[in-house]
């Protein structure tokens, strides 16, 4: 019998590539709004699940605007602690009805970003702006109540194509291609990690279940969002000569909303994950946008 997930947030920019990699795989119960799934509202769930056995739920669902989240700072009423940490706590509380393994999804964001050296799942997070926080405070409920589960950490996801949502790579390359001015920090570091390859993770995750596990699943390489402007462009085989080097340092003088500077990821645990199970590893940038 094929076996059966409920992925929340599934109308969203992994949740998508989840489902068109793994749709025919698997039977994908999709929770978003838009199937009258709504993470604040527990009676939703048992229409959504239709009396199915569910083995395991993957919650991607989250209030995910940076900005957005930063407008809201401290606000305990507002849509992104009620989705971050309300909504997963309704999510740990129906996989242990359920008896399904959970696969939450979580973010670098849970950290500073003060340390010049990759930062792996034994170091302390330490968010610095309302977004991670709720993330933090979700990913503590998870640790706290859940049963059976899989963390998973990942960073600047993007696809090959524009998809649900423009991603940092596609909003470079439609830059790039229109000729539009392109301002990209040289002194931050970031992890691209391809949709891809997260959405394998979650796959993998569901298949071997370690238990009670973080996992940073991120691209191989950490660069400047200044490198990748030019690694794009290189790749697609377009003009560098409209981006201009920028300093995050500078931006942040006149905006007071925090930003991570060093998001090196540390993945080796992942990638051992993935040796001792014969998977394939994640992919670089340039692997991710030559790939058919
Ligand atoms: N994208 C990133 O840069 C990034 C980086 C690190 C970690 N993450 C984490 O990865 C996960 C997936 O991210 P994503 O980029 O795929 O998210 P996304 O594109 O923002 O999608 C989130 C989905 O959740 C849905 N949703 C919102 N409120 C809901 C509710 N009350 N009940 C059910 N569904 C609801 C949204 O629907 P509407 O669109 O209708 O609101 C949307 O379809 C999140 O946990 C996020 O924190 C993302």
């Amino acid at each position: 019998m094929k076996k059966c997930l409920l992925v929340t947030g599934s109308k969203g920019l992994i949740g998508t590539r989840f489902f068109e990699l793994f749709g025919d795989t698997c039977e994908l119960i999709s929770g978003d709004l838009d199937d009258g799934f709504d993470l604040l509202d527990p009676s939703t769930f048992e229409n959504t699940i239709a009396g199915r056995s569910v083995d395991a739920i993957v919650h991607l669902a989250a209030f995910t605007d940076v900005s957005g989240a930063y407008s809201q700072q401290d606000d305990k009423s507002g849509s992104c602690y009620r989705l971050n940490v309300t909504g997963t706590d309704n999510i740990v509380a129906l996989a242990n009805q359920l008896d399904a393994y959970l696969v939450h999804i979580s973010t670098d964001f849970v950290f500073d970003g003060k340390r010049n050296t990759p930062i792996s799942e034994t170091n302390t997070p330490n968010p610095i702006e309302w977004y991670g926080e709720t993330k933090l405070l979700a990913e503590q409920l998870v640790f706290e109540k859940a049963k059976t589960w899989a963390m998973v950490r990942i960073a600047f996801p993007f696809l090959r194509e524009e998809g649900v949502r423009p991603d940092l790579v596609a909003s470079i390359t439609t830059k790039l291609r229109a000729g539009d001015f392109l301002y990209l920090f040289s002194d931050q570091i970031i992890t691209p990690t391809f949709a891809d390859d997260i959405a394998k993770a979650i796959w993998r995750m569901t298949e071997k279940q370690p238990d009670q596990e973080v996992y940073h699943v991120m691209g191989p390489q950490s660069m400047s969002p200044f490198e990748l402007g030019h690694l794009v462009a290189g790749n697609l085989n377009l003009s560098t000569e409209n981006i201009t080097e920028t300093s995050l340092l500078e931006y942040l003088e006149k905006d007071p909303r925090p930003r991570q500077q060093y998001m090196a990821m540390d993945t080796s645990k992942y990638r051992t994950f993935c040796e001792e199970h014969g998977y394939d590893q994640p992919m670089s940038v340039t692997q991710a946008l030559s790939s058919t």
